[in-house]
């Protein structure tokens, strides 16, 4: 748990990408600064840094959430993960990265991780969804250079080749 001094940086213990780690934060931190300077994980992008654009997306003990809109003491004992986290031992891409390159559903990148942390969960829920589904999934974020008609074809794709392969996985 956290240190609990009445003021400074207290103790942030969480898991990060699937691996025990412990950070200090101000109480006022936001968890995008605290994950991009002090624990240096680059692949969260900020934008709008309030609620809106979606880029700062991470998984918070497995649902999406806005790390701009989280505090980093927040985090102290859950589960935190970024786009990281979808590569495999061997740093080879996962499906759903794949399929986006293959679809061209990235251009500049820069909304890329929050999306694909979006699309991580929404598939883990639904094996078969319709592309207006996706569409609404992808409402909550911005891209401002490739579009989303990519997007929507890659995580159309990912979702029929699971379940061809249900034992597949990545
Ligand atoms: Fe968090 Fe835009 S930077 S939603
Ligand atoms: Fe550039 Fe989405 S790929 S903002």
């Amino acid at each position: 748990m956290s240190e609990l001094s009445a003021d400074g940086p207290r103790a942030v213990n969480f898991t990060l990408n699937g691996r025990s780690a412990t950070g200090h934060a101000e109480p006022r931190m936001l968890l995008t600064d605290f994950l991009r300077q002090i624990m240096g994980q680059t692949d969260v992008h900020a934008s709008c840094e309030h609620g809106v654009c979606g880029s700062c997306t991470i998984r918070l003990d497995g649902e999406p959430a806005r790390a701009c809109l989280t505090f980093a003491v927040q985090v102290d004992g859950r589960r935190v993960d970024t786009v990281q986290s979808l590569l495999g031992a061997k740093g080879e891409l996962n499906d759903i990265q794949r399929a986006f390159r293959k679809h061209h559903g990235l251009q500049c990148g820069y909304c890329t991780p929050g999306i694909m942390m979006s699309v991580a969960a929404f598939l883990e829920t639904n094996a078969d969804p319709t592309e207006q589904q996706v569409r609404e999934m992808l409402s909550g974020h911005l891209c401002r250079c490739t579009g989303y008609v990519g997007m929507v074809r890659a995580v159309l794709e990912v979702a029929a080749t699971r379940r061809a392969q249900p034992a597949g996985g990545s």
